[in-house]
């Protein structure tokens, strides 16, 4: 097997990260610095940064219905709860597919498949994800509206168009669907407060065309044949 491949199947990095990581010299194959495009051979000890890597036998798929109340990371400096440890029984080593933040709940996506994972993380922003807020305030129409433009959130550039439905008005509470296909740090609360709405509650509802279904907070499943190849073709 290619050794980027051998790389990317361990769970440590990308494909094309495990290319970067060859070239620098930072990967030895029985001892030696190994050359791009090695070929690794049944028995071969192969380390990474001085690690020696296996790669994992089976790539595995998971959704999880994140509770508020954990981090996405593997693993936490501070001690907080991270995703992982609601998932006991998974035995691969498996990591969440982007992020949620600790306060947001919803859809995750769960998975030992490195090059699945970077391609769908690519800030291409080809994967729309679905999320409902709950925000303060009466959400006008025309907030509604700017958000569907693109707003400034103090980037370097506007949101690019999202799409934009609100379902409840009241003068208290708004609740509004929000599809975006950019994952910027803390994206959907920021947008909302560009307008003037700040988040009281956030949930992950879809990622792509794929939905949280009946999975209650905490629950997770592994995903369906269909819902993998899904993932793979976009
Ligand atoms: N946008 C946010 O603000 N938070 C999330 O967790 C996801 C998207």
């Amino acid at each position: 097997m290619r050794l980027n491949k051998y790389i990317a199947h361990s769970g440590v990095v990308s494909r094309r990260k495990a290319d970067e990581l060859i070239a620098q010299g930072r990967v030895k194959v029985n001892g030696a610095v190994a050359p791009v495009g090695w070929d690794v051979k049944e028995g071969d000890v192969v380390e990474v940064s001085g690690r020696v890597i296996k790669p994992e036998k089976k790539t595995v798929y998971y959704m999880l219905n994140k509770p508020v109340g954990y981090i996405t990371t593997v693993n936490d400096d501070r001690g907080r709860e991270t995703v992982l440890d609601l998932m006991p029984d998974v035995k691969e080593r498996i990591y969440p597919v982007g992020r949620l933040d600790y306060n947001t709940s919803g859809l995750l996506i769960l998975t030992n498949d490195g090059d699945l994972a970077n391609r769908l993380m690519h800030p291409s922003g080809e994967v729309k994800k679905t999320y409902l807020a709950e925000v303060k305030g009466l959400m006008h129409l025309s907030d509604a509206e700017k958000l569907r433009k693109g707003v400034d959130i103090g980037d370097r550039r506007p949101t690019a168009p999202a799409e934009v439905e609100i379902i409840k008005q009241s003068e208290s509470t708004s609740i509004v669907e929000i599809r975006i296909g950019e994952g910027r740090n803390r994206q959907v609360r920021r947008m909302f407060s560009a307008v003037g709405h700040e988040v009281i509650k956030l949930r992950r509802t879809a990622y792509g065309n794929l939905k949280l279904g009946h999975l209650k907070p905490g629950q997770y499943k592994k995903l369906s044949k269909n819902e993998i190849e899904y993932l793979k073709s976009l």
